[in-house]
């Protein structure tokens, strides 16, 4: 099944159990949003969570687009990418987390043919300001699916103040021969499906109250999902990777980790370019910036003749097309080049300062903001330079 027809698949079941489709919103929040991407299908509908009744209703289905940059530091494995699109449900005030629960079990084993020995959930055990999660306990052992009961691991919120509350995650089992352990203990078990039973707001002083209405907000990792029908160990292996996994290795040799990160950095970085962003030394375009960057590292690391001037164009356009944006890949390619070179010029500059001998030895803190305030220098590319 590839990932179109597992789109069509999840968005179909909802369907038919009462959920209008809504239409994905772009990367960006809304402005005044304190955050810089959108972070999880729930974001945009933040005001419809807190009680404002939603056009299409109380029960919703959508494919979101996400970026999350607290993962960045692990792409290069299997399962993290920085752009990825979230499978979505919601009940806003509707029915309930065990319903919740069911439909999506229902999903997996009958709509997608999962086996259900490979499944393992998780459910909020308690604490001192929240019970525990007897409800979506009972639920699973009636299914007979296992259940490992954590505290922070099963309580979702998307900052820290606002809509927040218990979650139940379902796992599937990646690893060869039968299923072991618990998803803490042992990580073949892959995340694929966080259903939150979103009900409480948190307080600027820490404290919780109750939302005007009880939700439920669920969000299934697209391309985990994907790739584990697949039959595949990695998320680069999906289908949505196959024009990459067939064009890159041929253009730069690199070690798999290093193709993991440069083909999910390169393709983050045109979808955020086609939601409009350009790069810059803030906000969203500096993370725009830190991706193109870390793709540059990483290929001149291998060979300082590799660039982004050979980046197929069908590339582009595969990824502009999938996210249906309608930048010209011709415009996306020069935006690229151009940081390709500003950055070139930069570490020329780099290595020409880093060179004096006031900085030979252990740099201070006051060395890493003059370099960073005279010279422009990041301390990432001063600490890049010199270990290199
Ligand atoms: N909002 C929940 C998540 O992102 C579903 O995991």
């Amino acid at each position: 099944m590839n990932t179109e027809q597992l789109v069509r698949t999840f968005v179909e079941y909802y369907q038919e159990r009462g959920h209008r489709r809504i239409v994905g919103s772009t990367l960006l929040p809304p402005p005044g949003d304190p955050v810089l991407f959108t972070t999880s299908g729930m974001h945009p509908l933040t005001p419809y969570l807190e009680g404002r009744p939603h056009p299409l209703g109380s029960r919703l289905v959508n494919v979101q687009r996400c970026l999350r940059t607290t993962d960045l530091e692990e792409v290069g494995d299997t399962t993290h990418l920085t752009v990825f699109e979230m499978l979505g449900t919601w009940s806003l005030g509707d029915y309930g987390g065990p319903l919740s629960l069911d439909w999506g079990y229902g999903l997996l084993t009958e709509g997608l043919g999962v086996d259900r020995s490979l499944l393992h959930a998780t459910v909020f055990a308690g604490d001192s300001q929240c019970e525990r999660d007897i409800p979506s306990l009972q639920l699973w052992e009636d299914r007979g699916v296992p259940v490992e009961l954590t505290v922070e691991d099963n309580w979702w919120s998307n900052g820290t103040v606002g809509p927040c509350g218990p979650d139940s995650e379902i796992f599937l089992w990646s690893g060869e021969g039968p299923p072991r352990s618990t998803p803490t203990e042992d990580d073949r078990w892959v995340e694929v499906w966080n259903h939150v039973m979103m009900r409480h707001r948190r307080r600027e002083d820490g404290s919780l109250v109750p939302l005007p209405q009880p939700n439920i907000d669920t969000g299934l990792g697209l391309e985990r999902l994907a790739s584990l029908l697949q039959g595949k160990s990695s998320v680069f292996a999906c289908d949505l990777f196959d024009p990459w996994r067939r064009l890159v290795p041929p253009l730069w040799q690199l070690d798999e980790p290093a193709l993991r990160l440069v083909c999910d950095h390169l393709r983050s970085a045109i979808v955020v370019l086609g939601d409009g962003v350009r790069p810059a030394n803030t906000g969203q375009g500096y993370v725009l910036r830190r991706l193109v960057r870390r793709v540059l590292t990483v290929l001149w690391r291998e060979d300082s003749s590799y660039g982004l001037g050979d980046l197929p164009d069908e590339l582009v356009r595969h990824a502009l097309d999938h996210f249906r944006q309608d930048m010209p890949p011709a415009d996306v390619l020069r935006v690229l080049l151009d940081e390709e070179h500003r950055f070139e010029r930069l570490m020329e500059r780099g290595r020409q300062v880093l060179a004096r001998p006031r900085f030979r030895g252990r740099l201070t803190e006051e060395d890493f903001h003059y370099l960073h305030d005279t010279h422009g220098l990041p301390r990432d590319l001063i600490t890049g330079l010199r270990r290199g």
